[in-house]
Order: C-alpha cells, then sequence, then structure tokens
C-alpha cells in the first residue's frame, strides 16, 4: 500500500537502457512508495541493465541480444531476479502476469511484437514507442480492445492532447494542433542542409532524446510519425490534425474546440513528466519535475512549417492517406535512412529522398495481421538498402 492507500503501481519497461527506460527509472526511485518495477527488458546493454538490476530488483530482466550477459547474470544471482534472453524474453516481460502497466520504449520497428503482446495481455501500454502505432494503427486498437488493454501515450504532444481531452467529448475536437520545435535546423540556410553532420542534428535545441528520435526530430519525420500516432489515439482524420512550430518548447501540444477554444498543456520540456503522467494517470503525482515558470520563460512564439525544410513531414501524410501498407514502408524506411546518415553514408537531405524513393515504389497493400506488417517492414528496409547501394542518393 502507498502513503496514499492505494496499492502500488507495477511498472514493467521494456528498452529500459534507453532515454525514455532510464528517465522512468529515474522517476520511479524519486516515487518508490507509489511505483515497484517488476520487470526490465533492454536491447543490448546488458551492462547497464544489470546496474538497473542490483538498483531496482524487478523479478524479470530480458536482454535481446545475449552476447556480454556476465554481469547480468551476476546481477541476477545476487538480487534472485529471473534472467530471459532473445525475442522470448522480451516478450515475457511485455506480458508479465504481475505488471500493471508497460511502458513500451523500445525505439523503431524492433518495440512492434513486444508492444502489441503488451496489449494482448490486458495491460495499460504506456506508449512511447509511437512507431508499432505508425506501422499497425488499426491492429493495435483492435488488440487493445479485444484484450481489455489501455494505451496511455508518453509522447509529450499526445500527453498534452490527452491532458486537454480529459472530461471533454471527443466529437467536440475540432483540431488537433502538434507543436513542433522545429529541431536544430529550423533557421539553417536550405541550402547548407547537404552538410549537416550527424553531432549537429543530435544537438537537438529543446530536448535531451535518443538518437532515432533526435534525427527524426531534425528532418521533422518525427511529427510526421505523431500526426499518424495522433490519428490512432484521437480518431481524427489527417485534415483535423496539424503541426505548428513552437521554438520554446512550452506548450506541448493544442486542442480547438467546436465552440473555438483552444485548450493547451504547458510545462518543462522534461520528458519525465509526460512519463509521470502515463505510468500513473489519471491520478496526478508530485514527483521530481521542475515546475514551470512562464514569468522567467522566453515570450512563446507559433510559427507555421517550412514545406522545402521538412519534406519528411509530406510524406507521412501522403503515406497515411496511401493507407493499407504505406505507413510500414515510411517507418522503414526513415528507419534505414536515419542509420545511414548516422553511419555517414547519406546526407542529411538524402533521408527525406530515401524515404520518397521507397515510398515510390512500393505498392501499399492490405496488412490485417502482424506477419503482414513484419514482412512489409523487412520487404521495404531491403528496398532501401538496394537504393542506398546505388550510391543514387550521395
Ligand atoms: N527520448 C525521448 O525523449 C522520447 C520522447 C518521445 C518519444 N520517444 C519514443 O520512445 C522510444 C524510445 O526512444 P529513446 O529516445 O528512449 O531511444 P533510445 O535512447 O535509443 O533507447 C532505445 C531503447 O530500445 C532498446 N532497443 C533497441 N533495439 C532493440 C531491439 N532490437 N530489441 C530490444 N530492445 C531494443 C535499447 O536497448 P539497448 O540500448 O540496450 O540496446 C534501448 O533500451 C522511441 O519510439 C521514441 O520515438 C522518445
Amino acid at each position: 500500500m502507498t502513503k496514499g492507500g492505494g496499492r502500488k503501481r507495477r511498472i514493467a519497461i521494456l528498452g529500459s537502457t534507453g532515454s525514455i527506460g532510464v528517465q522512468a527509472l529515474d522517476l520511479a526511485a524519486h516515487l518508490e512508495e507509489r511505483f515497484e518495477i517488476v520487470a526490465l527488458a533492454a536491447g543490448s546493454n546488458a551492462d547497464l541493465l544489470a546496474r538497473q538490476v542490483l538498483r531496482h530488483r524487478p523479478r524479470l530482466a530480458a536482454v535481446a541480444d545475449p552476447s556480454g550477459r556476465a554481469a547480468l547474470e551476476a546481477a541476477g544471482r545476487e538480487t534472485g531476479c529471473a534472467l530471459a534472453f532473445g525475442e522470448e524474453g522480451l516478450l515475457a516481460v511485455a506480458g508479465h502476469p504481475d505488471a500493471d502497466v508497460v511502458l513500451a520504449a523500445i525505439v523503431g520497428a524492433a518495440g512492434l511484437r513486444p508492444t502489441w503482446h503488451a496489449l494482448k495481455s490486458g495491460r495499460i501500454v504506456a506508449l512511447a514507442n509511437k512507431e508499432s502505432l505508425v506501422m499497425a494503427g488499426a491492429l493495435m486498437r483492435e488488440t487493445a480492445a479485444a484484450h481489455g488493454a489501455a494505451i496511455v501515450p508518453v509522447d509529450s504532444e499526445h500527453s498534452a492532447v490527452h491532458q486537454c481531452l480529459r472530461g471533454e467529448r471527443v466529437e467536440e475536437v475540432e483540431r488537433i494542433l502538434l507543436t513542433a520545435s522545429g529541431g536544430p535546423f529550423r533557421t539553417r540556410p536550405l541550402q547548407s542542409l547537404a552538410a549537416a553532420t550527424p553531432e549537429e542534428a543530435l544537438r537537438h535545441p529543446v530536448w535531451d532524446m535518443g538518437r532515432k528520435i533526435s534525427v527524426d526530430s531534425a528532418t521533422l519525420m518525427n511529427k510526421g510519425l505523431e500526426v499518424i500516432e495522433a490519428h490512432w489515439l484521437f480518431g481524427l482524420p489527417l485534415d483535423r490534425i496539424e503541426v505548428v512550430i513552437h521554438p520554446q518548447g512550452i506548450v506541448h501540444s493544442m486542442v480547438e474546440m467546436a465552440d473555438g477554444s483552444v485548450l493547451a498543456q504547458m510545462g518543462t520540456a522534461d520528458m519525465r513528466g509526460p512519463i509521470q503522467y502515463a505510468l500513473g494517470a489519471p491520478e496526478r503525482l508530485r514527483g521530481p519535475v521542475p515546475r514551470l515558470d512562464l514569468r522567467s520563460s522566453p515570450p512563446l512564439e507559433f510559427l507555421p512549417v517550412e514545406p522545402a525544410r521538412y519534406p519528411c513531414l509530406a510524406l507521412a501524410y501522403a503515406a497515411f492517406r496511401a493507407g493499407g501498407s504505406a505507413p510500414v514502408a515510411l517507418n522503414a524506411a526513415n528507419e534505414i535512412a536515419v542509420e545511414a546518415f548516422l553511419g555517414g553514408r547519406l546526407p542529411f537531405p538524402g533521408i527525406a529522398r530515401l524515404v520518397e524513393e521507397v515510398l515510390g515504389r512500393h505498392r501499399a497493400a492490405a496488412v490485417p495481421a502482424l506477419d503482414d506488417v513484419l514482412e512489409c517492414d523487412r520487404s521495404a528496409r531491403r528496398a532501401a538498402e538496394e537504393i542506398l547501394a546505388m550510391k543514387v542518393l550521395a
């Protein structure tokens, strides 16, 4: 029981070694009387996972890539924590019988099956892995409905919309306005973007995040993925989900209601805020997130998106409108493109060009089952690699 009399929320984390996962564990340490960590899963960073096991003493820890598991095995022996490996291990964490909430924070398509499994297990899913909704939004929603699972968004924008809509009627929502900082290249001369380096792209002006989402924020693909995510979460058509550039990152997103009233959620740019909200909802807990003081904040600006600077945003809208498997291809091509950019194989503007090429070759088809989605993901990745190998985008 907690001090407040309620039971502790028991949390499983998929992606505990990433930016979101580490921040969630920081919150759990601050709010030990409210949160208990029951299971953790990582990709390959077994050393960090071992330290997390020693600190948080979960009942189960899993790592997808079992090489370098010695430290983890030692931590397991010391704490009595059970260990599991490979995809089976991830699924065991996703469906852990003791978890009330599963934080889905694996990056990219790798998070799809574990997130789906958590929904199938009827858990509350605190969803950071937006890619799983982009790839398989309809399937995720159906699975959640069929198994009594709930999806609570972790993305700060969707958390903001979720908070604005508490007590509101969805039929009375006119538009969702997702805010975007514009990333590190918002004011950089367009002709110099070809020379942008990974280090520059990773230096986000507002948020401190993992590598892939940082690059996605520089291209605005992140916002494109979020527009699709917002559709699946809140049920609005895409022509009523708009993007506004807001460089200060204080208004986390807005909702315009039928009567013209605009609701906004604000806060400091600290991801622990939305993570805490998702883990504790509907309760609002007193956590460690710094308070917002608008008197000492910079003036708030709201600007239109420059389409020529951010071609990835239009590609995301187009892929969603093409329907079926097209968003799967969009996501897969983007993941390959971001990796290629970070690895020095593609210039920054090549990210959008590679995604466009893959979408241009893609024939959208229905993807009714998870295996169809995964097959489409693999074939779009192959197409992206083939185009990269031709070096036509360099
Ligand atoms: N960071 C943010 O502030 C933020 C904000 C909003 C939404 N999100 C979303 O949250 C998700 C996570 O982002 P992040 O920034 O936390 O990413 P990140 O720092 O790169 O961490 C990714 C996590 O996924 C794990 N992982 C990677 N590949 C895996 C695989 N094949 N199998 C199992 N686990 C794997 C990593 O494990 P290892 O490191 O052990 O390999 C790590 O724990 C993304 O979908 C992102 O869009 C992030």
